[in-house]
């Protein structure tokens, strides 16, 4: 058994509190490779950030779950290194899918899991929840739940508004999981192919989305009053990183993101979390396909790693300071 506190992370539940009270919200990004790792770390103690680095199910299989372990260990003392004194860095399961997988990240050192039983009936979602919660209090980790499915790229609007999270279900699931943040569902989505420009409508020459379920929002916050609030699928799809990456070579579908003026929003509000993967993807194949572009004769992958690791660094800081306003917040 690994504890998360001799690794100097922490769990979720103070920077939580702060963060609700202070109207921002925490930036919970995914990490797979050293360099999002490390990008992560530089962006949040440049900016003086709590952070969330989360890993997937597919994360572990890829980057191996211990090699990820000892990673954030490694950021904490990366952060140190850099000049900060006291870290917030929280080491995070994104989209757990069963109890087990769940117990292993306790057990080897994550300081906070999420229980994604969002596709389960309703009683099942709340036994789930309520079981991994019950052990993962007894080692003072955070478990997040969720309430609502994310919409696919596929579906339509309408079918898509079917799933958002009812408002008359959260107390219920909050009181009898003892969960210590909710995922919701209020419009956003997965991936970097949200939204297609067939499901957005033209304003003024630009492409926009469908606004976020802010009335949905608004019911939840009253039904439960000052609870964190998670965003998933929160990418905002940035198009010059998608040009980029079709200027040279690459073949991404048109697609519209998240706007950021509606994460800025929902940052102000009880959302206290939002989760960023595809923007980091696309940062960094947008930078390495330009050195593939530019400089064919290269292969020493420091050459192309290091710039992808300076773009996703630039991403992350922006999220943090335009988007998020988690700055200044350590
Ligand atoms: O919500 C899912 C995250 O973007 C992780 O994606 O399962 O491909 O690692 P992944
Ligand atoms: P994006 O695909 O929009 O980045 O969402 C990531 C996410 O929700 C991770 O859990
Ligand atoms: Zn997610």
């Amino acid at each position: 058994m690994v504890n998360y506190k001799d690794l100097g992370l922490v769990n979720t539940r103070e920077m939580f509190a702060k963060a609700v009270e202070g109207g921002y919200a925490i930036p919970a990004f995914n990490f797979n490779t050293m360099e999002q790792m490390q990008a992560i770390v530089q962006a949040a103690v440049e900016t003086k950030s709590p952070v969330i680095m989360q890993v997937s199910k597919g994360a572990r299989s890829y980057a191996n779950a211990t090699i990820l372990r000892y990673m954030a260990q490694g950021a904490v003392e990366y952060a140190k290194e850099l000049g900060c004194e006291n870290p917030q860095i929280v080491l995070h399961l994104d989209h757990g899918d069963s109890f087990e997988i769940c117990k292993d990240c306790i057990d080897s050192g994550f300081s906070s899991v999420m229980i994604d039983g969002s596709h389960l009936p309703y009683e099942e979602n709340v036994a789930l929840t309520k079981k991994v919660v019950e052990y993962a209090h007894q080692f003072d980790v955070t478990v997040e739940g969720e309430l609502g499915v994310l919409a696919g790229v596929e579906d339509d609007v309408v079918a898509a508004e079917s799933h958002y999270t009812k408002p008359e279900e959260v107390q219920d699931f909050v009181s009898k999981t003892g969960c210590d943040s909710l995922a919701i569902s209020i419009g956003t989505s997965h991936g970097a192919h949200k939204f297609t420009p067939e499901q957005c409508t033209l304003v003024n020459g630009v492409l926009v989305p469908p606004p976020l379920a802010f009335d949905v929002l608004k019911e939840i916050e009253e039904k439960l009053p000052g609870f964190p609030i998670v965003l998933h699928g929160s990418s905002s799809v940035p198009q010059d990183e998608v040009e980029t990456i079709n200027k040279y070579g690459g073949a991404l579908k048109a697609a519209i993101g998240i706007p950021e003026e509606q994460l800025r929003k929902a940052s102000q509000s009880a959302v206290c979390k939002i989760n960023i993967d595809s923007d980091s993807r696309l940062a960094m194949t947008a930078a390495v396909r330009k050195v593939f572009a530019e400089k064919p004769a290269e292969f020493d992958p420091r050459k192309y790693l290091g710039p992808a690791r300076d773009n996703m660094k630039k991403m992350y800081e922006h999220k943090i300071v335009n988007v998020l306003g988690s700055n200044g917040k350590l």
